[in-house]
């Protein structure tokens, strides 16, 4: 038997929402494909794509993680031969170690029959992340095995929500040729948050999902901000402030760091306005000499 599964890569964050928001894109993402074998054993047999930088390994790779967790869990040993084809940047802020852990599981719980819900997934998937990134944060990998926009609402127990958007709702990113490690990225956050700062954050979770859900695109627009994690990590960005007043005047409803960064996004309400934002934030890293890369899709 075999099969192949795609994994999208995802936007954490969604500026105000640190570790609980998160949505997916239609590309770029992940490709795996699952044989079984006569020979017992997970190995991986190929890693295009990568630059020769993953490990091949089967307890270093977040592929291979989330499968061995999810075969241990349902107590099955079978051979099985992994093919793990990364069709998207490392240290981007797209999710690529959770589009790579989310693949893995969700192929071989296909290939198994489907022992578990998608929801039963997400802790096996999240190992994988663990392991590539320190914390078992949730916002790249729920948006990536569940699709569309993600809350999660709880981690300790986890609670995971997925929010109705509106229909027209149109995300553009771009990608910046620079590399920022997520680690790093978590390391030079401050611990605590001063009471006023929080309270607009809140207010401002609140007034996202509320706009989403209710197709306020007034109300989500005003939500879009993060006054305390956007200052520290736009640091590691170069040209971000002026990529981000470009992308909101050229009509952008917000615009904020993808995950951990570089990555940039903006949301629209159009898929002509969003590759217009694209262009302009494409222009001014330009501008300062850094190459970048457009994905435009609808949320
Ligand atoms: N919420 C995580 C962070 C996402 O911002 O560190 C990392 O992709």
């Amino acid at each position: 038997d075999s099969i192949k599964v795609f994994a999208p890569a995802t936007v954490a964050n969604v500026t105000c929402g640190f570790d609980i928001l998160g949505f997916a894109v239609e590309n770029p993402g992940d490709e795996i494909i699952l044989k079984t074998c006569k020979k017992p054993g997970v190995v991986i047999r190929e890693i295009k794509g990568d630059e020769g930088r993953l490990s091949h390994a089967v307890e270093e790779n977040t592929a291979t993680i989330s499968i061995l967790n999810y075969l241990t869990h349902v107590e099955r040993d079978i051979g099985l031969e992994v093919y793990l084809h990364k069709k998207m940047p490392f240290g981007s802020g797209l999710g690529s170690s959770a589009a790579s852990s989310v693949a893995g599981v969700f192929a071989i719980n296909q290939l198994m029959g489907q022992l578990l819900t998608t929801e039963e997934l997400l802790k096996f998937a999240l190992e994988g992340e663990r392991v590539a990134s320190g914390t078992g944060h949730a916002d790249n990998v729920a948006p990536s095995l569940m699709g569309g926009f993600v809350l999660i609402r709880s981690y300790d127990p986890l609670d995971v929500i997925k929010i109705n958007t509106p229909e027209n709702l149109h995300a553009v990113i771009i990608h910046p040729n620079i590399e920022v490690n997520t680690k790093d990225a978590r390391n030079i956050l401050k611990k605590n948050v001063p009471i006023k700062s929080a309270i607009r954050q809140w207010g401002n979770v609140g007034g996202l999902i509320a706009g989403l859900t209710m197709n306020d695109f007034g109300l989500i627009s005003r939500s879009m901000e993060d006054a305390i994690f956007e200052p520290v990590r736009s640091m590691l960005i170069p040209g971000f402030d002026q990529v981000k007043a470009s992308a909101l005047e050229a009509g952008a409803l917000g615009c904020g760091i993808s995950g951990s960064g570089p990555s940039i996004f903006a949301l629209s309400t159009a898929d002509g306005t969003a590759r217009k934002i694209g262009t302009v934030m494409k222009d001014q890293f330009a501008q300062i000499g850094i190459e970048s890369e457009i994905f435009v899709s609808k949320i």
